[in-house]
């Protein structure tokens, strides 16, 4: 089949199944091309929440699809491409966390929607890094154990007056490859460029940044910005959907293009595919639904 076969399969499938795709902004170009909504964590999970649909698709990693089902229990959830996961998230276990609040038994747990569901069900709130801050402000307690990205961590830190303890081994490497000399060449190669970074990038990195912002909040500043060059220091898939939705504006990459190759697994053939034979459905324990929607739920009222 070709391409634009495969696009008209789809939407038809949708159609008949009351399917709805949502796309992570990481996603290839011709997934956010076909998706019915295109976001970041917090972005995404707020639709999930309120969409109507009877199937939802979710074109993203793993930890994506299953907040989509926690937060959806009734709903069929499927994820198109089987194997694609997250390595921050697989950086800390649900063990980890029992020993982490066992040491800090007076902290609560603020852990990073990049986590498993069991990671979730053992938190007290979720955050994105859309909310990070906002969450650890407004929770109840001086002390927090935030898991598990150290470099989310350390950003939040220097945002909030509370103790902010860090899980050490948690780091994404796509963020983490993303160097401060990278930086400085950048800005000298491009000096009137406005440098937006993830949190997710090292602490010297940030340093350097003009907005330091989610995906979704790169994707809101640059359209409300009167900047006309951006240096973009995340996942490179995000640039695709800048250069579509602001065709007068330049976007570079910081340093080489840094890729998540998790993200770029699902293809438009997987999609189809996901459709047509209901694949590959997310399932959970009913137990770790209930305890990861509290603390999903949690975030959404700290947001
Ligand atoms: P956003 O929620 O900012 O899109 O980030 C998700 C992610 O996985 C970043 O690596
Ligand atoms: Fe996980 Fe990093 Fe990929 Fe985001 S970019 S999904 S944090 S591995």
């Amino acid at each position: 089949m070709d391409v634009e076969n495969i696009e008209e399969e789809i939407r038809r499938l949708k159609e008949e199944k009351n399917a709805i795709i949502l796309a992570h902004n990481y996603q290839r170009g011709e997934i956010q091309d076909i998706a019915d909504l295109l976001g970041d964590s917090l972005g995404l999970s707020m639709e999930v929440a309120k969409t109507d649909a009877d199937m939802i698709v979710f074109c993203g990693v793993s930890f994506m699809a299953e907040t989509a089902k926690i937060l959806s229990p009734d709903k069929k959830v499927l994820q198109p491409s089987l194997g694609a996961g997250c390595e921050l998230a697989n950086k800390i276990t649900a063990q980890d966390v029992k020993v982490l609040k066992q040491k800090y038994p007076d902290a609560r747990v603020v852990s990073y929607v990049n986590t498993t569901a069991d990671v979730k069900a053992e938190s007290d709130v979720c955050c994105t890094s859309a909310n990070a801050v906002n969450v650890v402000r407004n929770i109840e307690s001086d002390r927090v154990i935030f898991i598990p990205d150290r470099n989310l961590a350390s950003f939040v830190r220097s945002s909030v007056d509370k103790e902010v303890i860090p899980w050490d081994g948690g780091y994404c490497y796509v963020h983490e490859n993303i160097t401060k000399e990278e930086v400085l060449k950048a800005r000298e190669k491009y000096p009137d460029a406005l440098l937006l970074v993830h949190p997710e990038c090292n602490p010297s990195v940030i340093y350097e940044a003009d907005e330091v912002l989610s995906t979704g909040g790169m994707v809101g500043f640059v359209k409300g910005s009167v900047g006309r060059r951006f240096l973009i220091g995340t996942e490179e898939g995000i640039i695709y959907r800048l250069q579509k939705e602001n065709p007068g504006k330049e976007f570079y990459p910081v340093g080489d293009k840094k890729v998540c190759w998790d993200m770029k697994m699902t293809t438009l053939k997987d999609v189809y595919l996901c459709l047509l034979d209901e694949r590959y459905e997310i399932s959970l324990p009913e137990g770790i639904i209930d305890s990861a929607k509290r603390a999903l739920e949690a975030m959404l009222r700290y947001t």
